[in-house]
Parts: structure tokens; sequence; C-alpha cells
């Protein structure tokens, strides 16, 4: 009998390839640099049982439409934005993700970005790089202090609750936002919790941890961002359809705010064209927040065994609509 199929968006690291090909049929877009084209991707489901995806692939109705006999789609990812879940759960398609693993790697990038962006650290390299630097300045490359500022977090998840950790290591004062409150968190960490206008006003830096979803959409816009410090520094390491990209163009050119550190964007990968890459003020980063060797390998496998288990008939590791079970 031949083996079900799956359709691989994007090779995975070996540990996870080893595993589909004990028990699928694999097709895998190979490429290296580039997502599969939307006319492959099409054509490669309509067999397919399964389908192992990343951020970068949007699973929506069309692909959906195109795959009769598809049980599982498995992304490579905490987040499922991309796809389209209502429709795969009236369908009875399993839909698999990768939460918890990547809490304290993207937690780690988060703070990376953020002591980067107040610290002026990609300046300070092209600064040096280019030649520029001629002597030691009194006022030379300054930015903002870390140690003891007001952090505001927007999204208090495991992501967030991550990054607070790493903020009281640093002696910050810790506000957040969030749908619910989260007393847990205020205990063990001394978070505040704020309105989101109250968060934006009191913080040094503004750091979005929320999910992607139709509720989130462009959730920071130019009201939000007036109310913030001219001294902030906004970080988005969650999704970039979260924030007015525009508006947050603008307020950066006008010094409205100090300064941006964004590891997600509207459209990804950005135009090199694009204005906020203009902009000195901004640290940009391509979408690698659980980009470690060991978090992303754990991943791939998790993703992997995500989609063998829904090839099985099986329930998955971590499923975003349980309620395909329920049926
Ligand atoms: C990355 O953005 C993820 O959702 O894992």
């Amino acid at each position: 009998m031949s083996k079900p199929k799956l359709v691989v968006t994007r090779e995975l690291p070996e540990e996870a390839m080893h595993l589909l090909k004990e028990e699928a049929d694999l097709y895998v877009w190979e490429s290296e640099s580039e997502s599969i084209p939307r006319s492959v991707l099409l054509q490669e489901v309509q067999q397919a049982t399964g389908i192992v995806t990343n951020v970068a692939d949007s699973i929506d109705r069309e692909v959906l439409d195109a795959a009769p006999h598809l049980r599982v789609v498995s992304t490579m990812a905490v987040g499922f934005d991309n796809i389209d879940v209502n429709t795969a759960t009236q369908r009875g398609i399993a839909i698999g993700h990768t939460p918890g693993i990547l809490t304290e790697t993207t937690a780690d990038l988060t703070f990376a970005l953020l002591m980067a962006t107040a610290r002026r650290v990609v300046d300070g390299d092209r600064f040096v790089r280019n030649g520029e630097w001629k002597s030691w300045g009194p006022m030379l490359l300054t930015g903002q202090d870390i140690y003891g500022a007001t952090i505001g977090i927007i999204g208090m998840g495991r992501i967030g609750e991550a990054v607070a950790r790493r903020a009281a290591g640093f002696a910050m004062k810790l506000l957040y936002h969030n749908r619910s409150r989260r007393p847990e968190v205020e205990q063990k960490l001394g978070a505040e919790y704020r309105s989101l206008d109250e968060l934006l006003a009191e913080s040094d830096y503004v750091v979005l941890m929320a999910p992607g979803s139709p509720d989130t959409y462009r959730m920071i816009g130019a009201r939000e961002i007036s109310l913030m410090k001219r001294s902030a520094v906004f970080i988005n390491t969650s999704r970039g359809t979260n924030v007015d990209e525009q508006a947050l163009y603008q307020a950066l050119k006008e010094k409205r705010i100090w300064a941006a550190g964004l590891d997600v964007f509207e459209q990804e990968p950005i135009r090199t064209d694009h204005p906020l890459l203009s902009l000195d003020n901004v640290v940009v980063l391509p979408h690698i927040g659980s980009a470690s060797i060991a978090t992303r390998t754990r991943m791939a496998v998790i993703a992997a065994k995500n989609a063998l288990a829904g090839i099985r008939g099986e329930r998955l590791l971590h499923t975003v609509n349980p309620e395909v079970y329920e049926a």
C-alpha cells in the first residue's frame, strides 16, 4: 500500500525529515531561501493527506479547497494566523502548532532586540564598519537606559511572561496589558496591570507580544502611538499585522517616539524600499524570534510528529482546534 502524501513546504532539519520519510511519501519544496510558490502548493496538495507548513505560507480556503483528502495542517510555529482555522475545523482537519518549546528563545530575541534598539548596537556596528569612528565622543551613539526603566508588555501569554522575567532581572518596573488579569504574574514578578492607554503613556519600552488575529489587527495605530513618550522604544516580535506601519513610520520619522525594534512586518519579507527601512532609529530583523539551532530543531520535530499523528488519525501533540476530536 502506498504511504499517505505529505506536502512539506520547506525542507526541515534532518531529524524531522527522517521521521516524516518513514511514514509518508513526501513532496518537499527544497529551496534554501524562497517559500513554495502558490501554484506549486495548490498543485501538490491535491493528493495530500497532510501539509507541514510555516508562517510564510498562507493556508487559506483556496488551499483547503484544493486538498480534498487533507486531515492535518502542521505548522512549525506557535502562531497560526496564516491558517484558515474555521474552515479547517468545519472540515475536520486538525491543525498542529509548536507552543511552549519556543517561549524562552523568543523571549531572548525580544530582549536582544530591545537592548540593541535602546543602546544603538546596530548603529554602532555600522558606524565602526563605515570608518566613521574618529574619536571617543561624550555623546557619541548615546541611547536609552534599560536598567530600572519601565517596560509595558502587551499580551501576557507564555512569551510575555518570559520577557517579564528577563525584565525583572534588569530591575525594570513591570506593566502589562492582557485580555485577562494574570494574578500569578503580578504576585511572582510584581507586574502591574494597566489599560492599554495607561500602559502606552507610562512605559519607556512598549513590547508587543499579542498573537495575530482579527481582534488585534493594527491594535497599535496612530492614536496609540500618540500616547507613547517621546523617549519610548517600541518592540514588536509578535505579528506585523498588529501594527499600523504607516503610522509607526510617521511617528519615528518625526521623532514622536524614539526608536523601534521590529522582527515582524505586515508583509514579509518587507520590501527593501519600504519607508521604515529608510530610518536610522529602526532596528529590523527577518522574523527570527524562535531561531536558535536547538529550538528550531525541536520545533521541526514537533511539527513532524504532529503531521504524522494527523495522517494516522491520532490526536496531535499540540492542536489548535481540538474541536475536531469532538465530532
Ligand atoms: C513565529 O512567529 C511563531 O509563531 O512561531
